[in-house]
This record gives structure tokens, C-alpha cells and sequence, in this order.
């Protein structure tokens, strides 16, 4: 018998609408400054409210936190910080119970130098099994064309280990040793972790890191064909043991080097789509739909079981690795005119101060989250626009804790403020007194009722989250419109939808050829307002500054009444 996940429908993850949040940063419950499971599920109601449908949660393992706990201790425990594994099951009950699915890390790639597994290996003798958990070498001359990823803090992927006196490869901080996936101890032990978890119930796993698993002389270590077998074997045993389960790979590469991640719809369920991410935010500065029209071509199709992950931010920095050397001048210029905003290959800030704090452009670039063909991940905080703190070290500055009111802490956490893990916003702009929950649900014209309103009409449609992509190439290029179209196999039933988004700060015309629709009847989905019908003249549409438009293109009344 197969264990079944919370999902009745196998592809859920197809119309997920994720929320990515820290249990340290959401809501503190016993007063010692630090978020916890119990506060956890004393703020899934705001969640289900929200309309959210699947919770990922940062790392929550033990863990030293050098690297905010994706530096793991113990793969099958709870930090004793953030409570225990029955809060953990008290917590996956009561999503589950609200009808929502729960993705955690599976970050298998490294573990901290902390684990026992990194102490043993140490001490044991070269060339033993217990030694070779990890990849060793006696020199640091080996993968000498492999990128460091963690530039500012690291000068090598080897780190020296006096107590073995050997060099340890590592792809990240030098506390993270990389694990080795020639052994098929590693493989057994990631197994054995990750069904750990999903007997427990959890739905979703992201493959931290997961094109780093293998190390061949001669390349970059990266996307290795090795990596891709071990990334199937764990799917192969996914498979034969659960239902209605998904894996999320975090890949940060070009569109046809994610591609194989998919397989041939055997390997992994989602993948993020990195590259578009920044040439969204390229989009908007320019006021072109270029960037983002071109990375659109550039990928590739995937197996019907599989999807993309899309976001606008997350917890790491905005990442400009997949972008050209003169498009990563423009982004740093356009978007961290002081240097402390930037960290390693990309971008530390939030969503709302990225844009200025401007609602109309933080409300456009959420209509192509919400439009774009892939399940969307809202980072949270980015519901009420929450700001960031550029003087914390690492990527902090953007896990700074939730706002929730204006009492102390944010309503975060009783604790008095210095004991917090870190500092609440405090600014006139982004802080707490001004931006919080609480004040929001209160006014109706809030940036959080519009973000649940947007969830809730996307969540009307099946176009959206399964539907085809097909961009219209209006003459003014500040016009992104492309049309959604989906084919409902259960119902026999077909869903059309024109989106059509103004990149420009000044209002805009533009005339869109829907020659394939003539007859049909756009209507406005907001307001169900309807549009003049579709002839076979251009169709001539006026869009104010950073507006966006879906407009369901419907069967003209006539043709679907019966003659009289
Ligand atoms: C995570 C980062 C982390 C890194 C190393 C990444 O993919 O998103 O936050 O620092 O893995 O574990
Ligand atoms: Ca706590």
C-alpha cells in the first residue's frame, strides 16, 4: 500500500499558490525572541485567509546556524529553538486540516561541519567508509574550474581540515562540507531522511543546491550525468512508495540546463525558473517586454506532469548569476545604487523596496507572477510590502521578523526587543508602525486585500497554473500581452485568458491582433466588466501607467443562446 499525501489531485502542485516563510521569522509563542511551531500554527488562520495553498518552510533542522540552518546537524530532528517533531506533526495536521499542502528542505548536498557525520569522518582513517561520506583530497588542486558560489566570503571550494589533514570540498561556506554521492552510504542515508518525512505526511521536498551532487576532473561539477541518476533513484523510491507527492529542484542555471531536471517526467515535479526572475525587474527599469519575451523562448518545453516554480523574491539574494556581464552592470545599477545592497552575485532587498516602494509597480509585477505559466511563490512579508535591512549581515536583511501590528516586536514576539534573533524594521517607511497585518486587514485599499483578491481570482481559473503561453507582438514594445489558453480534459470545458501588461511608468496605447478570436468577448476578470467584441481590426486597448489587464476571452452571448 503506497502512503497517500493530503492532496486528493496528483498534479496539485500545478495549481499551488506557495508561501515561503522561516518558522524563526513568523511568530514567536513561549517570549525568547525566536519564532517557533507553535506560533506557527497560531497564524494559520491569516494564511488560509490569505488563500495560500502550500507552506515552505526555511530549514528548521538543528543546526548552528552559520548558514540560517541550512548548515544541517541532524536531518530527522527539530531544532530545539523552533520546538519539537510533535509540534512539527501538530503543525503538517493543521495545514493539512485547512486544506493546505507543506514543502520543506531537503538539503542534501552538504551538511554543517557540526554534523556527526563530518566529526566521524575526520577522525576516521583515510580511504574508510566513515571517511568517505565526504569528498577529501590531499591537495586543493583538483576541480580547479569549478565557480565559487559564495564569492564574498569564500576564496576556494577546498577548505583545510587539521584533524584529518586532508582538504574537504565544499560548493558553499567552508562549514559546509559537501557530501559524497560516490558513496552509497550517502545515498542510503538521504533516503532514509527523506522517507523519514514523508511517512510523516509532508507533501513537497525542495532539492536544495541539487545540481552540485557529483564531482568529475574536467568540469564544472555541475549538472553531472551522475547527479541526474541519483536525483531519479530518489524519485524512483518517492514513486514506489507515496502518492500525490512533489519534488522542487533549486537549480540556478539557463532554461535548457534545467530542462533535464524534469526527465522525461521521472526525475524531478517543479523547477524555479531563475533566469526569468531578474529579467523581470530588466522588463520594468527598461520599459521593454524584451528580456522577458526572449528568456521565454529560450525554454524549453516540459513534460505535462512537471512545472515551473515562479517568484519574484526570496530568501537568498536576487540572484544575477543567469544573467549576461552587461546585463548584471545594469541590474546593480538600476537596483542597488549603494553598495551594501549587494552580496555576492546578485542582490539583498525586498520586493517593495526593489520597486521603490511604488504599488503600482509591486501590483504589476505581481500580475505576472500570478499570470505566468508556473505555480507562484510569494515570499512572506511581501503581502504588506514589508521592507529590509541592509546592515544585517549575509542575506538577513530579508528574514527580518513578520509584522504582524504595531504593538512591540511587531506583535512578532513579547521578548524585550534586544533578545529578538534579529531587529524588527524599524524605519518611518518599511517599519512595523506602518506597515503591519493588522492595520491592513483594516483598510480595504491595502496592498494585503489586493494580494488576496489576486490570489483568489487566480485560484478561480485552471488556465493559469496548466495552460499554454502564447506571446502577442504588439508594435509598442512597453506592452507585454500574451494570450493562456487551456483545454480542461475532465470537463471537456476551455479556458481563455489575454493578459496584457503596461512595463511603461506613462500610460500607454496599443493595438493587439486577435484576428484567431474574432467575435469572441473580452471581459475584464477584476470587475467581470465586459469589453467591445473582437473584430478583424486590430484591437486598440489604452493601459495607464504599470496597469495589467486579464481579460477572459468569451463565446459572444449570440453564439451560444439558441436562435429564437
Ligand atoms: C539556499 C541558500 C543557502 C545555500 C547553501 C541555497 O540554495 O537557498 O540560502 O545558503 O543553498 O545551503
Ligand atoms: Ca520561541
Amino acid at each position: 500500500m503506497k502512503k497517500a499525501g493530503s492532496a486528493s489531485d496528483p498534479l496539485w502542485y500545478k495549481d499551488a499558490i506557495i508561501y515561503e516563510l522561516h518558522v524563526r521569522a513568523f511568530q514567536d509563542s513561549n517570549g525568547d525572541g525566536i519564532g517557533d511551531f507553535p506560533g506557527l500554527i497560531s497564524r494559520l488562520d491569516y494564511l488560509q485567509d490569505l488563500g495560500v495553498t502550500c507552506l515552505w518552510l526555511l530549514p528548521f533542522y538543528p543546526s548552528p546556524l552559520r548558514d540560517d540552518g541550512y548548515d544541517i546537524a541532524n536531518y530527522v530532528d527539530v531544532n530545539p529553538s523552533y520546538g519539537t517533531l510533535d509540534d512539527f506533526r501538530q503543525f503538517l495536521d493543521a495545514a493539512h486540516s485547512r486544506g493546505m499542502q507543506v514543502l520543506i528542505e531537503l538539503v542534501i548536498n552538504h551538511t554543517s561541519d557540526e554534523h556527526p557525520w563530518f566529526q566521524a569522518a575526520r577522525l576516521a582513517p583515510a580511504g574508510s567508509p566513515a571517511r568517505d561520506l565526504y569528498v577529501w583530497s590531499a591537495d586543493n588542486q583538483r576541480y580547479k574550474n569549478v565557480p565559487i558560489i559564495f564569492s564574498d566570503t569564500e576564496k576556494s571550494n577546498w577548505a583545510w581540515d587539521e584533524v584529518a589533514g586532508a582538504y574537504y570540498w565544499h560548493r558553499f561556506f567552508s562549514h559546509q562540507p559537501d557530501l559524497n554521492f560516490d558513496n552509497p552510504a550517502v545515498i542510503e542515508e538521504v533516503l532514509k531522511a527523506m522517507r523519514f518525512w514523508l511517512d510523516m505526511g509532508v507533501d513537497a521536498l525542495r532539492m536544495d543546491a541539487i545540481a552540485y551532487l557529483y564531482e568529475r576532473d574536467g568540469t564544472r561539477c555541475e549538472n553531472l550525468p551522475e547527479t541526474h541518476a541519483a536525483i531519479k533513484t530518489l524519485r524512483a523510491a518517492i514513486d514506489a512508495d507515496y502518492t500525490n507527492r512533489c519534488v522542487l529542484a533549486e537549480v540556478n542555471q539557463s532554461p535548457t540546463d534545467v530542462r533535464p531536471y524534469f526527465g522525461d517526467g521521472d526525475e524531478c515535479h517543479m523547477a524555479f525558473h531563475f533566469p526569468l526572475m531578474p529579467r523581470i525587474y530588466m522588463a520594468l527599469r527598461q520599459e521593454d517586454r524584451l528580456p522577458i519575451t526572449d528568456i521565454m523562448a529560450q525554454t524549453p518545453a516540459i513534460p505535462d506532469n512537471c512545472q515551473w516554480g515562479l517568484f519574484l523574491r526570496n530568501h537568498d539574494e536576487l540572484t544575477l548569476e543567469m544573467v549576461t556581464a552587461d546585463e548584471r552592470d545594469y541590474m546593480y545599477l538600476a537596483y542597488s545604487a549603494d553598495p551594501r545592497m549587494r552580496i555576492n552575485v546578485g542582490i539583498r532587498r525586498r520586493l517593495a523596496p526593489l520597486v521603490d516602494n511604488n504599488r503600482r509597480r509591486i501590483e504589476l509585477l505581481n500580475s505576472l507572477l500570478l499570470s505566468f505559466p508556473g505555480t507562484p511563490i510569494i515570499y512572506y512579508g511581501d503581502e504588506i510590502g514589508m521592507g529590509d535591512n541592509i546592515y544585517l549581515g549575509d542575506r538577513n536583511g530579508v528574514r527580518t521578523p513578520m509584522q504582524w501590528n504595531p504593538d512591540r516586536n511587531a506583535g512578532f514576539s513579547t521578548a524585550v526587543p534586544a533578545r529578538l534573533y534579529f531587529p524588527v524594521i524599524m524605519d518611518p517607511i518599511y517599519g512595523y508602525q506602518a506597515i503591519n497585518v493588522e492595520a491592513q486587514l483594516s483598510d480595504q485599499s491595502s496592498l494585503l486585500h489586493w494580494t488576496r483578491n489576486m490570489v483568489a481570482l487566480r485560484k478561480l481559473f485552471h488556465v493559469f497554473g496548466r495552460g499554454t503561453l502564447e506571446f502577442l507582438s504588439p508594435d509598442n514594445r512597453k506592452i507585454l500581452a500574451y494570450i493562456r489558453h487551456y483545454e480542461n480534459p475532465s470537463h471537456g470545458s476551455s479556458e481563455t485568458v489575454l493578459c496584457v501588461a503596461n512595463l511603461s511608468r506613462f500610460a500607454q496605447p496599443v493595438s493587439l491582433n486577435l484576428n484567431s478570436f474574432v467575435g469572441m468577448i473580452p471581459v475584464e476578470l477584476l470587475g467581470y466588466v465586459p469589453f467591445p467584441p473582437i473584430t478583424s481590426q486590430p484591437y486598440p486597448l489604452t493601459l495607464a501607467p504599470y496597469s495589467f489587464l486579464w481579460l477572459e476571452l468569451q463565446p459572444a452571448p449570440e453564439s451560444i443562446l439558441p436562435p429564437l
